[in-house]
């Protein structure tokens, strides 16, 4: 049987999952620091409040929308106010989630064989995401020096479907400067390429610069632009399935590209007509969710900085927003070894900075979303490995 090259990738289980797999399967005690699903996190959620947000009998009814019902873009466009951008109801789109946006912009914007540009440290999904619609992907540099940036030299427009940005990033939590935002745009306008920036973290402010671009959709850039939120990061509720893409940028290019959008977005009529009507009060309770987040990983930020002191061989990189840490290791084996040496010995889960080609070095990536028990167990465990090595 043939399956297609798009799945070229294979489907084997890196060393780091068969190891998580036999530690968990011995029983003994095991810290995940990988976690990224907020509803497992032992956080506050208003359950009952969330369960009577569906109790309306107009769920019994099925209404087809290709761009999703109105009350429910005008909902995002009011969430899209909140963080001070200006965005039309009309230029939203709903989706299933921020992942399905990408698939229905790269079928919009490429055609099998184009590039998509993706930056480099990112968060890893994006080569599959591409690779599933028949697009390459093509990395553009992030480089650090303290801060990071873009690296414009590494950035090559042959053949380029789009060009993805992600402000905040994930792992290194950094927002996108005004510089480097108008300068991407100036490019990507000139080569005729539209700009996806992922902006699914952005309610999760920490140590924001004074020239980050907290709201890419509320700057006005000269290429046409697509904005990606949603419930699973912005709200804390990955289970409902819903995401936005919001057009903005010369109007000449925004109105045609939200025709087509919606051709594509009708072939699969893929978000649910009961989430769509229950979104307006699942942003309102977003604000609680939000906000029980962003106490977690502010305090558990702060507990692991208080961990690692001068005299530490460790070392936090900083982070503008976010839910992840990147802690740098003693370069004594690869970010692979640490990671297996730490599940295998202690039972702690953490990321190797190469799954998200993080090239410092030795670095560790651990969610901040981590009950407070475990995350201060785990980082412990991570600290004196580093302190023998
Ligand atoms: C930067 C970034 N974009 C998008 C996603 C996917 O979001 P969703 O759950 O809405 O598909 C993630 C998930 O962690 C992410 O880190």
């Amino acid at each position: 049987m043939c399956f297609s090259r798009r799945l070229a990738w294979g489907t084997q289980e890196n060393a780091l999952a068969r190891a998580e797999a036999e530690r968990r399967a011995s029983g003994l005690p095991f810290f995940d620091l990988t976690l990224s699903n907020p509803t497992l996190a032992e956080l506050p959620y208003p359950v009952h409040a969330i369960a009577q947000a569906f109790a309306n009998p107009a769920v019994a009814t099925y209404q087809p929308s290709p761009r999703g019902l109105a009350q429910a873009r005008a909902a995002v466009a009011a969430d899209y106010a909140r963080r001070g951008a200006r965005v039309d109801a009309d230029a939203i789109v709903l989706t299933a989630s921020s992942s399905e946006s990408y698939a229905l912009l790269f079928k919009l914007l490429g055609d099998p064989g184009q590039a998509v540009l993706v930056p480099e440290p990112s968060y890893p999904l994006f080569d599959y995401l591409a690779a599933l619609e028949g697009l390459v992907p093509r990395p553009y540099r992030l480089a650090f020096d303290g801060r990071w940036h873009v690296d414009f030299a590494s950035l090559n427009f042959h053949n380029v479907a789009a060009l993805v940005v992600v402000s905040p990033n994930n792992p290194t939590g950094s927002y996108i400067s005004v510089e480097d935002c108008d300068h991407l745009a100036e490019l990507a306008a000139r080569h005729g390429v539209a700009i996806i920036a992922d902006e699914v973290f952005a309610d999760f402010p920490l140590a924001p610069s004074p020239d980050a671009v907290t709201a890419v959709s509320g700057r006005q850039l000269s290429a046409l632009t697509f904005s990606l939120g949603g419930l699973s990061k912005a709200s804390g509720l990955p289970q409902m399935k819903l995401g936005w893409i919001a057009a903005t940028g010369p109007r000449s290019l925004v109105e045609p590209a939200l025709a087509s959008l919606e051709l594509v977005a009708d072939t699969y009529l893929s978000v649910g007509t009961p989430v769509q009507l229950a979104l307006p009060r699942l942003l309102d309770l977003g604000a609680d969710i939000r906000h029980a987040i962003q106490t977690r990983i502010v305090r558990n930020r702060a507990a692991l900085a208080s961990s690692i002191d001068a005299s530490s061989p460790c070392t936090l990189l900083p982070a503008e927003a976010g839910w992840s840490a990147i802690v740098r290791v003693p370069e004594i084996m690869s970010d692979e070894e640490w990671a297996l040496r730490l599940v295998r010995d202690d039972g702690v889960l953490v990321q190797p900075g190469y799954f998200f080609d993080l090239r410092l070095g030795a670095t560790l990536v651990v969610s901040l979303l981590a009950p407070p028990a475990i995350f201060d167990h785990g980082i412990a465990c991570v600290l004196a490995a580093a302190s023998r090595a």
